[in-house]
């Protein structure tokens, strides 16, 4: 069977790859009820078309932070793709410099920002994890400036690890040809902290986590002139902290579930962090972004751009580089037909008039 859609994919993917390695992709925290949540919220998103629009001719070009994408999805930051394929993060950058999108980069990849960025001439945005060691940070960070960086995305709901049981039933071992190339040399074997009950435990052993707090980003921020994207945002409140902290983007995720269960959606908290921003930071949605129309759906809801993280690491199981791209031909595709049926033929011209969600999703307080 031609794979002709994301899901497609995923069943190649789960047919093809080791099952310890499918569920550290797959799996979220707990009873994982989340993990569905985040896609079938979606659904609650309804599309209203509108007509006799001439649509002949359609732009699915934007920017998000300055950079330019081709259309508007970027590539989640993601550890351990080594476990979908050899050529990992390398394969990645190199399909998002095909399609004119950006791959952010994260602190564990296997391949450094250094080799990526010698390889492929697209803009990167990087993803430094956060260190008790604040000199191993600014190390990570001055890297990304000197490799030519376009944006950072600060992390901040991960800074201890979820109970992912999956996981813990069925210890992932990372297998020896998979490195974190970017933490090789950087100073952390004079800094080692582990913490108990760790899932990940290279990173755990490498630098622990920390208990971060908005001093932290107060302090990235001073440290760079990159723009600054906060990722995992999900209330209004915490928006709110984030623009008086002056970051120039927000991403509203939940982490595709892997942190915390039953927890809001990302598209449900998405009206409320666009009220509290109110266009003083350029928002990105990620979680459970499977169709062109789960996109479409974000921007009209106040997104400029989604991340996807599991779809693109289910096309790189199956196919490395040209994996990869089929998803975001994919993407782009569904994005591209959904604009013409829905007579918004421009990404400017997509608003909240394109769609009825649920009015409470508006709400920010309980
Ligand atoms: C296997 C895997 C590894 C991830 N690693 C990171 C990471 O290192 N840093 C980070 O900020 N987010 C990480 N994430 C979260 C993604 O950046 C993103 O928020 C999430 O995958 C989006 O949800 P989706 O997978 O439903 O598209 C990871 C997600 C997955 C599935």
């Amino acid at each position: 069977m031609e794979p002709l859609n994301v899901r497609d994919y995923e069943a190649l993917a789960r047919a093809k790859m080791e099952e310890t390695a499918w569920d550290y992709f797959a799996g979220g925290v707990e009873d994982e009820f989340s993990v569905t949540e985040n896609e079938t919220a979606f659904r609650q998103v309804k599309l209203r078309p509108r007509m006799l629009v001439d649509v002949t001719q359609r732009d699915l070009s934007t920017t998000v932070v300055g950079t330019p994408l081709a259309f508007p999805v970027i590539l989640a930051p993601t550890t351990y793709q080594r476990l979908a394929h050899p050529d990992a993060e390398l394969a990645v950058a190199r399909a998002a410099a095909a399609m004119g999108v950006v791959p952010c980069l994260g602190t564990g990849n296997h391949y450094s920002i250094e080799e990526i960025a010698a390889e492929v001439k697209v803009p990167l945005w990087f993803q430094p994890y956060w260190y008790s060691n604040r000199t191993i940070i600014e190390r990570l960070v001055r890297r990304a400036e000197d490799a030519g960086c376009r944006a950072l995305v600060a992390t901040v709901d991960a800074s201890y690890p979820g109970r992912r049981e999956r996981q813990l039933r069925r210890k992932l071992i990372v297998p020896p040809d998979i490195e974190q190339r970017n933490l090789v040399g950087i100073g952390l074997e004079e800094h080692p902290v582990t913490l108990p009950g760790a899932t990940q435990p290279i990173i755990a052993a490498a630098g622990g986590f920390i208990a971060l707090t908005w001093d932290d980003i107060a302090w990235l921020r001073r440290l760079t002139r990159l723009p600054l994207l906060i990722k995992g945002i999900l209330t209004a409140e915490d928006a709110v902290m984030a623009v008086e902290h002056g970051v120039e983007g927000i991403v509203v995720s939940n982490h595709g579930a892997r942190q915390v269960d039953t927890v809001i959606s990302s598209i449900e908290a998405l009206p409320e962090v666009a009220d509290a921003v109110g266009g003083k930071a350029e928002l990105v949605l990620d979680s459970g972004v499977r169709r062109g129309t789960d996109v479409l759906k974000a921007l009209a809801l106040g997104a400029r751009a989604v991340m996807i993280g599991r779809p693109f690491l289910w096309g790189l199981a199956v196919g490395g580089e040209a994996g990869v791209r089929q998803i975001l031909e994919i993407f782009r595709a569904e994005i591209d037909t959904n604009m013409a049926q829905l007579g918004r033929p421009t990404i400017a011209s997509i608003d909240r008039t394109m769609v009825k969600a649920p009015a409470d999703w508006t709400r920010t307080a309980p």
